[in-house]
């Protein structure tokens, strides 16, 4: 049998703690102390330290990290060791011994334009592997979120023929003999949906040619979106905090480590449970002023204003009843007040800021094709959407929430790209 074949995973000989284990893996760091060479292990699951006698293997001495072996061995508790067992080796396989490694994992922190370039490496970081893990984690409590919630999985197309959040984020597709675009959102599709389905999700990704680089920007993001038919803006609005304090539970619950290697303090994440701070536009140009923000009713809430109302709370908000002028044309005006429209945002703490957009859509198709019009929006081009009004139409709400931001803000990244296994920007399409 191939030696690898029977190694176990090191988090498993870590558990064992002592007789005899074969492991598998990448070395992390070395370091010599007279006789002995001491190897740190890496696998997918955990760091073990080898103890390697110099003299029966010199060529551990001048041996390139991330070179890849399997040891064979005594386990031996040994309190100074990480995970407080090291394994005293009495054989190994040299699997593939590497060529000088180029990230130094220590000094190459700070430079993260590098660590971008080599990107395809870095993903073996310890930091990196703790993302890559909540990431997993997320992702599965998304999809038992809505499946639990009798929410179907929906399966949208990528290539599409008309923008739904507005035309300047498009990306052109050459398509035979035509021009189709990459979705910016499969709200659309999902709103075709509801009516066969009635309480529909997709995860996929949405594509928007963003011009800019912030930190919470990438031109192609995961994107976690939900319809449900016969439903309001609340509703719509009470799904958002509960996917969300859910997503934080099972986090909270499955990744205390990752989480603590990243130095991630989880008071904020232990605070995200529904129900969240609801706070009206209206309201929140009232706070904002008092904080000194120069703003009149109707103006846009940036960033900046954003992460000051973040700020001065300490769970996840709901932001409502923002100005019709301020969101996209689908958006149902309220009818006790037609100026706003009954949309919302979910903010997150600690200055993270939006991370849903959704609401209550228009239903009626005459109202539909008048505010097409009123945007100067061309009918034409939304033919099959307002089709979709014409027969048995119903009150219905959705929302589109930013996979790739939530794990930004669970993770306590810096950076979007910091958490995105091979990140997208205006700039940056490799690796
Ligand atoms: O607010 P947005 O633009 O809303 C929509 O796309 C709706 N059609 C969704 C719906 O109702 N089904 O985008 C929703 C979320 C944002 O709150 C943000 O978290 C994320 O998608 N998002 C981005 N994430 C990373 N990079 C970008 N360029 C993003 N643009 C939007």
């Amino acid at each position: 049998m191939l030696p690898y074949k029977s190694a176990i995973p090191i988090a498993e000989a870590l558990r064992r703690g002592e007789g005899k284990a074969t492991v598998r893996g990448w070395v992390y760091r070395k370091r010599t102390l007279k006789e002995k060479v001491f190897l740190l292990l890496r696998d997918a699951t955990g760091v073990i330290q080898l103890v390697v006698p110099r003299a029966k293997f010199p060529e551990a001495e001048s041996l390139n990290l991330e070179s890849s072996l399997v040891a064979t061995g005594v386990l031996v508790r040994e309190p100074r060791a990480p995970g407080g067992v090291e394994l005293h080796v009495e054989s190994i396989d040299w699997v593939y011994v590497g060529e000088p490694y180029p990230i130094n994992e220590d000094a190459a922190v700070s430079d993260s334009e590098y660590l971008l370039d080599v990107r395809h490496l870095w993903l073996r970081s310890r930091k990196m592997q703790a993302i890559l893990k909540i990431r997993h984690t997320v992702f599965g409590a998304i999809h038992d979120y809505f499946r639990r919630r009798g929410f179907y999985e929906v399966h949208p197309p990528m290539f599409i023929t008309a923008a739904v959040e507005g035309g300047a984020t498009l990306f052109k597709v050459e398509y035979f003999d035509r021009t189709v675009y990459l979705t910016q959102s499969s709200q659309f599709y999902l709103e075709a949906l509801i009516y066969s389905l009635e309480k529909v999700y997709t995860v996929a990704p949405s594509f928007r040619a963003e011009p800019s680089r912030t930190r919470r920007h990438l031109t192609e993001f995961w994107h976690a979106e939900m319809e449900i038919a016969w439903a309001h803006m609340d509703d719509a609005a009470k799904v958002g905090e509960e996917v969300i304090g859910h997503v934080v539970e099972r986090v909270l619950d499955e990744r205390q480590d990752e989480l603590k290697l990243l130095g991630r303090k989880v008071e904020a994440l232990e605070r995200a449970k529904p129900p969240f701070h609801w706070l009206s536009y209206d309201e929140a140009i009232e706070v904002l002023r008092k904080k000194g923000f120069a703003l009149s009713w109707g103006d846009d809430i940036g960033a900046d204003e954003e992460r000051a109302l973040t700020l001065e709370f300490d769970k996840p908000i709901i932001l409502h009843g923002f100005p019709e002028k301020l969101k996209a044309f689908y958006h149902r005006n309220n009818p006790q007040r037609p100026e706003v429209t009954l949309s919302f945002d979910v903010l997150l703490p600690e200055g993270y800021g939006e991370v849903i957009g959704g609401g209550e859509r228009i239903y009626d198709a005459k109202e539909l094709v008048e505010k097409i019009i009123r945007f100067g929006l061309n009918p034409e081009d939304y033919q099959w959407y307002i089709d979709l009004r014409r027969y048995g139409s119903v009150p219905h709400a959705g929302f589109g929430l930013g996979v790739d931001r939530l794990v930004m803000w669970i993770a306590g990244a810096d950076h979007i790209r910091d958490v995105v296994p091979f990140p997208r920007d205006i700039r940056r399409t490799r690796p």
